[in-house]
């Protein structure tokens, strides 16, 4: 049986680990081939550990797995012409880009970078979306899927924090909605769809780290994770959810990508158990 994007060729940054792999892995079942984009190296700026060579060799073998092809690229999306290579090397290899996942993202908060931490974030997370999309775009034709992810951060008043790169997290985030929606109106007469998703907590690196646990424990020198689940659980309506899994995102990214979303162009789908209704008046 022909999967839901069998035949289409996928690109994703930040697809080395955590949701991006896990877009990547599924995708590929329903039958895409798929390019890998990752920084593969620490940042300073960044309080946890980022994606490692190793992590992008093993995802890239893993889709192998299913039968379908992958390419993995080292990386940054801060780097236009990084992608610009990157996007020639899929025309090269596969003849076409159907879908492009802006994935990549980082949510800093090291101590001592304040400034730096402000420019990786802001840099990363929504300046490296845009790369992303510039770069893909015009090497794709009616019928593409462009798709970006957001977070709960962007629809949270007061966003996630008050140091630089917490503040610069919020902003790209929520600055994402407004791109979307006038690149889905630039790109719409040529036939290609621009949407988002905005993840709540998500069981990946970024949310499991001491860093992230600080900020939701600020009460506490060394939380642990069961210090910091009722705090993650408190944000959502929906009951006893602290995270989801990055499957419960993927579910959403797979139906963007598909031609099942194919007159759906401009949206964010909100996958975050109720989360935004909590701010209702
Ligand atoms: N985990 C959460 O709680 C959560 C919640 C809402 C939104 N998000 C968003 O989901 C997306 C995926 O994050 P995740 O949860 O899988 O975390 P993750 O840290 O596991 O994955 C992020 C990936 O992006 C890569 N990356 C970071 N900076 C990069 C750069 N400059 N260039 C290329 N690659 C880069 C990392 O190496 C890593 O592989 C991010 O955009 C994040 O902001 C996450």
């Amino acid at each position: 049986m022909a999967g839901r994007v069998q035949g289409k060729v996928v690109f994703i940054t930040g697809g080395a680990r955590g949701q991006g792999r896990n877009h990547a892995l599924r995708l590929a079942a329903e039958g895409a081939d798929v390019v890998l984009f990752d920084i593969c190296h620490d940042l300073k700026t960044v309080a946890y550990d980022l994606a490692s060579p190793e992590d992008l060799a093993d995802t890239v073998a893993a889709i192998e797995g299913t039968g379908r092809k992958a390419i993995g690229i080292e990386g940054d999306v801060r780097d236009f012409s990084a992608l610009e290579a990157a996007v020639d090397r899929t025309i090269e290899t596969f003849g076409k880009l159907d879908v492009v996942l802006a994935n990549a993202g980082i949510s800093g908060r090291a101590p001592g970078h304040e400034m730096a931490g402000w420019a990786a974030t802001a840099g990363t997370n929504i300046v490296g979306v845009m790369n992303t999309f510039h770069a893909a775009l015009p090497s794709m034709n009616s019928g593409g899927s462009a798709i970006a992810t957001g977070s709960f951060a962007a629809l949270k008043p007061g966003g996630i924090g008050r140091e630089p790169s917490s503040q610069a997290y919020s902003y790209a985030k929520r600055a994402l909605i407004e791109y979307v929606k006038r690149l889905a109106a630039a790109a719409g007469g040529l036939g290609i769809r621009v949407n988002g998703v905005h993840p709540t907590n998500t069981n990946t690196r970024l949310l499991h780290n001491d860093q992230q646990y600080r900020a939701f424990r600020p009460d506490l020198e060394h939380p642990t994770r069961e210090d910091v689940l009722p705090a993650f659980a408190s944000m959502h309506l929906l009951p006893d959810v602290p995270y989801i899994e990055s499957d419960d995102v993927t579910n959403a990214v797979l139906y963007l990508a598909s031609d099942e979303s194919r007159y759906v162009t401009g949206q964010f789908i909100a996958i975050d158990a109720g989360a935004h209704l909590k701010l209702l008046d």
